[in-house]
């Protein structure tokens, strides 16, 4: 890892990227071999949506990527943007990953407090030192504490938080079946009159239920919208493909 520049990895998995790009140069091998015409035909065919996954995810690894159209970076900078705590107090992000939404929260807001919790579980490539890493290169390590916890069960009192962000996590629980159990939880460590900004893919009813299920996790806030990603920020359309940011929606508001 550089000392002297943070790395923060795309919300893509090299790895999952380099199975798909494996299993699609397999393929596309064995179409060219010297085997039964239909085994060919038949790789061919099968190759095609793997190499179209590969092409989504690598460009996607582009889009978000410094080197390409920095859009990790422009989505933070937007949560960021939204989650001000009057300058001041306590913020916690769920599911931190490499650091990169918080640390611009603390840069943002020099008179706050930061917690990032995760749990860096070993099919990410993520962790909690280069987090600490990030930190310090970004001058910000004495304001934020990162810790090991579940986002299905907080390691925090009732009522602990000014302000609560989370990106793209909520989806990725495994440990809760029911995602609103999860944001329930997140709303339960923020004070009445903190805000929250959680973006994540809200608008996939397989993993969040519809809008009514929604709406029952933040009967209790005092005030809460929602709003496409794709009306927030200007994105490329690939981007907007349902296996990308499609589905990607911001819930805010202040409990
Ligand atoms: C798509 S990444 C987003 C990372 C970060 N929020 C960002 O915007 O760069 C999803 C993150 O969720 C974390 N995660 C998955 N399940 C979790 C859980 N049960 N509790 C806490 N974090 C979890 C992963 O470790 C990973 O860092």
């Amino acid at each position: 890892m550089s000392k002297t520049k943070p790395k923060y990895q795309t919300w893509i998995r090299i790895n999952k990227l380099l199975i798909f790009l494996m299993i699609s140069l397999l393929l596309l091998f064995t179409a060219l071999l010297p085997v039964p015409l239909f085994l060919r035909i038949f790789s061919g065919v099968i190759a095609l949506p793997f190499l179209y996954i590969t092409f989504i995810l690598s460009y996607s690894v582009y889009q978000f990527s410094a080197i390409g159209g920095n859009y990790q970076s422009k989505i933070h900078d937007l949560i960021v943007a939204e989650s001000n705590t009057n300058g001041k107090g306590k913020i916690l992000d769920i599911g931190t990953g490499s650091g990169s939404l918080i640390i611009k929260l603390a840069k943002a807001y020099p008179h706050t407090v930061l917690t990032g919790i995760d749990y860096w579980g070993g099919n990410w490539e993520y962790s909690k030192a280069q987090c600490q890493q990030n930190a310090e290169i970004e001058g910000v390590a004495e304001r934020i504490i990162f810790l090991k916890a579940s986002a299905a069960e907080l390691p925090f009192k009732s009522r602990d938080f000014d302000g609560i962000v989370s990106c793209l996590t909520f989806h990725e629980v495994r440990d809760r079946q029911d995602k609103m159990e999860v944001i329930k939880e997140a709303l339960r460590v923020l004070k009445p009159g903190g805000v929250f900004v959680f973006l994540d893919l809200f608008n996939d009813k397989k993993i969040f239920g519809d809008e009514k299920v929604i709406a029952q996790a933040f009967e209790e806030v005092l005030e809460w919208k929602q709003s496409p990603l794709a009306e927030e920020m200007k994105l490329p359309k690939l981007l907007l493909s349902r296996k990308v940011l499609g589905n990607a929606m911001i819930l805010s508001g202040k409990k």
